[in-house]
């Protein structure tokens, strides 16, 4: 929003200002992912919540010296600046915990075990069910401030823990809520296939036939989505269960998007290339055919690291996954079970320690190729004259050193619309 009294803010002597500035449209691809345009010595002038203009620290002084007086001046001397990160794929707005749960798989019990016991998606599920929505409204606005505490200034945000008209709409209302009332830009998405809820689990394509003939059209009423996701996942949705409900959403103006080929290859990627999703997320199993379909379709790739490592499962295959021309993004995937962090800097270093991506593929990921995967990237993502001021100041004289040095908080400062929200 528009705010006149806001003082101008001019960041000076950046020790890297990391823009990824390109005159190329649309996601990155391989070497692109790489070509971060570094201004060394940078500075920015932030004003009327946009960036407004930036060159070199010399550059800048010569144009902007005699205005200096209105503005309040950042002295980034030995720091780095770089774009809000854009966490593209989140299930943030739940109550409750489950680190019973966790428990349970650390003495053996999978993943896949506990939902269908009951647990996992379910017991999630349960509590929004019963908590009222001014409670699951303020555990995420913890949340949210956390996520900006760590450098993220927009995210995705999935419903799929009511699995019920009444509870979808209820997550989904939040969003909206939050949309208007916390600092972060929240894009949400209606995961209403997120599970077969317990209800429905002698007849799941009844539950199908809801979600596409009820669900659908009262959330694109109310417009609470601009996408939509499905788990297709072997006894979660099939791939042609995945594919009918994706193109119902497609049909009424949802954008698809599909969690594929997480715990088993399931044809996720192919559904996602077949329906041309937006991206598809997760992909630890998916197949060199799968990866082949993605890139013919420019389908991006949501990788989520600390998913894999949190339910010790092999890492995504980035490498092969860059190396055949699909754009990646990465993601926290912040949820009660299988991700719970808010960490997207953590994300962000494990994909270089465990799917060997390089720091620049990485900050990419997290900034420019995420806000593709939100389509939002003509607004955010990169540091460039009229995008959305949301920048992030930190505390490392260069780029390579955030992915680095990890399990350290480098945010020193965040500024949202130009203004000040952290630091
Ligand atoms: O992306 N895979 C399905 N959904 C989430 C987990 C949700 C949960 O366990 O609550 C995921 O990992
Ligand atoms: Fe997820």
């Amino acid at each position: 929003m528009k705010d006149k009294q806001q003082k101008p803010i001019w960041i000076q002597n950046i020790s890297q200002l990391v823009t990824l500035a390109s005159d190329k449209k649309g996601p990155r691809v391989r070497e692109e992912m790489r070509e971060l345009a570094i201004i060394e010595g940078g500075s920015v002038w932030l004003e009327d919540g946009v960036i407004q203009d930036l060159g070199t620290t010399r550059e800048m002084i010569l144009k902007y010296l005699p205005r200096a007086e209105e503005a309040e001046i950042v002295d980034a001397t030995g720091k780095i600046v770089t774009p809000g990160l854009i966490d593209p794929h989140t299930h943030v707005v739940f109550g409750g915990s489950r680190e019973h749960e966790f428990e349970m798989r650390l003495e053996g019990a999978s993943y896949m075990d506990i939902m269908n016991a009951g647990g996992g998606i379910h017991a999630t599920t349960r509590k929004m069910r019963s908590l009222t929505e001014e409670h699951i409204f303020n555990q995420t606005t913890r949340r949210l401030d956390l996520f900006l505490q760590h450098g993220v200034t927009t995210l995705e945000s999935k419903s799929g823990y009511g699995l019920d008209l009444e509870n979808e709409l209820k997550q989904l209302r939040v969003m909206q809520r939050l949309q208007n009332k916390h600092p972060m830009d929240i894009v949400p998405t209606f995961m209403g296939a997120h599970a077969v809820p317990e209800e429905y689990r002698e007849n799941p394509e009844h539950f199908v036939n809801l979600v596409i003939n009820e669900m659908i059209p009262a959330v694109v009423e109310e417009k609470l989505a601009k996408f939509i996701d499905v788990f297709c996942e072997v006894d979660v949705f099939t791939p042609e269960q995945a594919e009918r409900i994706l193109l119902a959403g497609k049909a009424r103006g949802l954008i698809p998007k599909i969690h594929a080929d997480e715990i088993e290859e399931n044809q996720g990627a192919h559904v996602a290339a077949r329906v041309g999703a937006i991206s598809a997320e997760h992909l630890l199993k998916v197949s060199d055919e799968g990866i082949e379909e993605l890139a013919k379709s420019g389908v991006i790739a949501c990788l989520l690291p600390a998913t894999a490592l949190y339910l010790g499962e092999k890492p995504a295959r980035a490498r092969a996954i860059i190396d055949a021309g699909v754009p990646v993004a990465i993601s926290t995937d912040c949820n009660p079970g299988s991700s719970p962090t808010i960490s997207l800097p953590l994300v962000m270093n494990l994909a270089c320690i465990t799917m060997k991506m390089t720091p620049a593929e990485s900050l990419c990921a997290a900034t420019y190729n995420a806000a593709c995967a939100l389509q939002i990237e003509d607004y955010v993502g990169s540091i460039e004259i009229g995008k959305q001021a949301d920048l992030v100041l930190w505390d490392v004289h260069n780029h390579q050193k955030l992915h680095y040095i990890f399990g350290v908080n480098h945010v020193k400062k965040v500024w949202k619309k130009g203004v000040k929200v952290v630091g």
